[in-house]
């Protein structure tokens, strides 16, 4: 069995790690390996990055942060697809693009930057799957989830975000799936495209 990388994006409240959960386990019951993973990720760096001791540092040295964690879980996603594993990803560099951008006013030259940053430590996906929503309405749904407003849910951040994400889908080719929709159309749209990279 060949194995298969496929990302998942999209702003905060988009249900992705929901939408990760579901499509990991059709996969699974369909008797293929699947493996489920996130960034930034809960070990070394990441980890790191999580417990937010790296304390006051500049943007760019953030991004350079995400783009080490990276580089690690892209040696172990590589290792997971050559032994034919269907790695399914939340989050990948199109967050860093899309998410430090927005931290750093989303000038087009600081989104050059991001991408060459990223460009030699990354795999390319089999797909990724931009889950796209009107910030307004994610933002309902983080709400809803009663978890802490962190720095990254504010409204004007996640509009960035969004459009950042919608201009690197056009210019990349993601799979762009409208998340307003129910959670039963989403998977099904998210289904479709990862039947049609996998065997
Ligand atoms: P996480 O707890 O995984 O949230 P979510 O369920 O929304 O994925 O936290 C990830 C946060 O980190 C999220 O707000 C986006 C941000 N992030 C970046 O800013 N840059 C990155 O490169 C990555 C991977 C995440």
């Amino acid at each position: 069995m060949s194995g298969a990388f496929i990302v998942f994006e999209g702003a905060d409240g988009a249900g992705k790690s929901t939408l990760c959960e579901r499509i990991s386990e059709e996969l699974r019951g369909r008797g293929k390996d699947a493996v489920l993973t996130a960034e930034p990720t809960h070990e070394g760096i990441g980890a790191f990055i999580r417990s937010g001791s790296a304390g006051e540092i500049s943007q760019r040295t953030e991004a350079l942060l995400f783009v080490a964690d990276r580089n690690d879980h892209t040696e172990w996603i590589q290792e997971q697809v050559s032994q034919g594993k269907i790695v399914l990803c939340d989050r990948y560099f199109a967050s860093t693009v899309a998410y430090q951008s927005a931290r750093l006013d989303g000038d087009a030259s600081e989104m050059d930057w991001l991408i060459r940053i990223n460009d030699e430590f990354i795999d390319i996906p089999d797909a990724i799957i931009l889950l796209d929503i009107d910030p307004e309405v994610g933002m309902g749904r983080v709400g809803t989830r009663g978890e802490e407003i962190s720095k990254f849910e504010r409204l004007d951040f996640q509009k960035q975000v969004r459009s950042n994400y919608l201009y690197l889908a056009e210019q990349y080719g993601f799979d762009v799936v409208d998340a307003s929709m129910t959670r039963d159309e989403v998977f099904k749209k998210a289904m479709e495209i990862i039947e049609a990279v996998i065997q």
